[in-house]
Order: C-alpha cells, then sequence, then structure tokens
C-alpha cells in the first residue's frame, strides 16, 4: 500500500505501479487532475506534493508516499473559494475550463514563494500550463487580482 496524505485527509492505496494521476481518478473518485497528453506537456495533471507542482500523469503513486498531495478540489468550496478561484471567476479566467484545475494549483505554488508577482513572473510559472482556448491574458489578470487580495 501507498499512504499519502489527499487535501488534507489520509488516504492508502494499492502500491500497483500506476501514475498517481490514475490513481487520483480512477481509485479516489477525483475529477479535477486532468489527463491531457499524459507526457508533462500540457500541465492539465498538475498537483502540488508538498506544496511543489508536479505531473501527475508520470509521477508514479510510490513516490507521494508519507507525502502531501493537493488537488483542486483542496483549494477551495463553492461556498468558500480560493482567493484564486474567486478571482478567476470574476476575470471570467477561462472558456472549457480543462487546463484549469493545474493552472490554479501552480498559481497557488507561485504566490506562496512571491506574494507580488509581476505578469513576467506570472507567465514564466504558468508556463508549462496550455490553455487551448486562448484565455492566457484573462489567467494572468486573475491571479495578479488574487495576489492583491491574499495581501490586503
Ligand atoms: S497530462 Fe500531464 S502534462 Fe499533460
Ligand atoms: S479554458 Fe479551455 S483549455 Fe484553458
Amino acid at each position: 500500500m501507498v499512504a499519502f496524505t489527499l487535501n488534507g485527509a489520509a488516504v492508502s492505496v494499492a502500491d500497483d505501479g500506476a501514475p498517481l494521476l490514475h490513481v487520483l481518478r480512477g481509485e479516489l473518485g477525483l475529477s479535477g487532475p486532468r489527463l491531457g497528453c499524459g507526457a508533462e506537456a500540457c500541465g492539465a495533471c498538475v498537483v502540488l506534493v508538498d506544496g511543489a507542482p508536479a505531473h501527475a500523469c508520470t509521477l508514479p503513486a510510490q513516490a507521494v508516499a508519507g507525502r502531501s498531495v493537493t488537488t483542486v478540489e483542496g483549494l477551495g468550496t463553492p461556498a468558500a473559494p480560493h482567493p484564486l478561484q474567486r478571482a478567476f471567476l470574476h476575470e471570467q479566467a477561462g472558456q472549457c475550463g480543462f487546463c484549469l484545475s493545474g493552472i490554479l494549483v501552480a498559481a497557488v505554488a507561485l504566490l506562496a514563494r512571491d506574494p507580488d508577482p509581476d505578469d513576467a513572473a506570472i507567465r514564466a510559472a504558468l508556463d508549462p500550463h496550455l490553455c487551448r482556448c486562448g484565455s492566457h491574458n484573462r489567467i494572468v489578470r486573475a491571479v495578479r487580482r488574487a495576489a492583491a487580495e491574499m495581501r490586503a
């Protein structure tokens, strides 16, 4: 078995060599992290492992044993959204939403290490994430808005 913390709760899953993304979506029933390319090229699967972005599509579940994994489901709730989730809604930063769960957790990691990022820093942090809907400018505005709210 592989035991780890998922969005604040202890979980354990079979130690069968599956990628973390398959475990999260299949065994643990989360739909936030998504399978896009499956090859670390799109960012749709990104989750936080001990606060750092990681590609769940290629990371074996065994690699998170004893560690803390955060997915978009762990950020906030519809009743009490994370400031980033609120800002993305306010800016209408997204269309289909496929890319957003990875982008949101990557933005959480960015703001944890840099509470006042400029546009270049935001773009650099989110560069590994593809948005096929072309929402990039709104996404950058939303991260800026959330950063300002979190600093206030
Ligand atoms: S699905 Fe993991 S980077 Fe695309
Ligand atoms: S909102 Fe559709 S891929 Fe980004």
